[in-house]
């Protein structure tokens, strides 16, 4: 197989008619200066984000998704990503509270989304509209306002659904892009490496927080999501 991009934590390759993405089991913190490997991350974070991907479709939302190969591959549509890193909020926590003087743990009503430019080498510096059409990374604010209205429609779907099993979802990260008919798609991946994840009882943290801030049993806790998420 063609290999089209290695990231941090995938590795994306040309299949047949469309993308076959493989979920490592890399881990990395700090814009990769922080690097773990464990066993079966890959797994289960192409497992927890097939499932959120399926709902998604379901609720008739245009993703980039087609499929889940067991153990860790998904296929999906190729797109062009836009470089920008969509962030949506509900709930205070991570390195929005370095930047302002929130508590962490307070709530954001309505939710916050905030963009970023996604790039290691300038450390996915946060960008108001203006900039991110100077840099090129959008044609006009149109866009960006699409990525917002989706991003909150993400937001609903996925936080209605974590809540029935006792997860709050704290906030993630998206990546969206255009397929070669012009549809902006949601794109990457959605899981406990790109969200924030709290057990709704105990606030226990269950996502790669638990990574970089070397809290421990980081793979027990993504398979307890994995559990929530699947029913079983
Ligand atoms: N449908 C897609 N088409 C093309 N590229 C994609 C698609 N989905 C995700 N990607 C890209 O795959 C790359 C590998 O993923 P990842 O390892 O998470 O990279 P990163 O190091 O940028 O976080 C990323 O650049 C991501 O934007
Ligand atoms: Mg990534």
């Amino acid at each position: 197989m063609e290999l089209l991009n290695k990231g941090k934590a995938k590795s994306v390759y040309k299949g047949e008619a469309d993308l076959i993405i493989e979920f490592r089991d890399d881990l990395t913190a700090g814009d990769g200066a922080k690097h773990a490997t464990m066993e079966g991350k890959g797994a289960l974070n192409a497992e927890i984000s097939a499932r959120f991907f399926e709902l998604l479709d379901e609720a008739g939302m245009e993703t980039h998704f087609l499929g889940y190969e067991k153990p860790n591959r998904h296929l999906a549509k190729e797109v062009k990503i836009i470089p920008l890193e969509v962030i949506c909020r509900n709930i205070a926590a991570g390195s929005i509270l370095r930047r302002y003087p929130f508590e962490e743990g307070q709530e954001f009503t309505p939710p916050l989304v905030e963009f970023g430019f996604k790039s290691d080498e300038y450390h996915d510096p946060m960008l108001n509209d203006e900039v991110a059409i100077a840099l090129g990374a959008v044609k006009d604010r149109g866009e960006l306002n699409r990525m917002r209205e989706m991003t909150l429609r993400v937001n609903d779907i996925l936080r209605g659904f974590l809540a029935e099993r006792g997860v709050i979802l704290v906030d993630f990260k998206l990546e969206f892009g255009w397929d070669r008919d012009g549809n902006l798609l949601l794109a990457d991946e959605v899981s406990p490496d790109t969200c924030r994840f709290w057990d709704a009882e105990t606030k226990e943290v269950m996502d790669k927080d638990r990574f970089r801030r070397d809290m421990g049993d980081v793979l027990e806790y993504y398979r307890e999501i994995r559990r929530r998420v699947y029913g079983d």
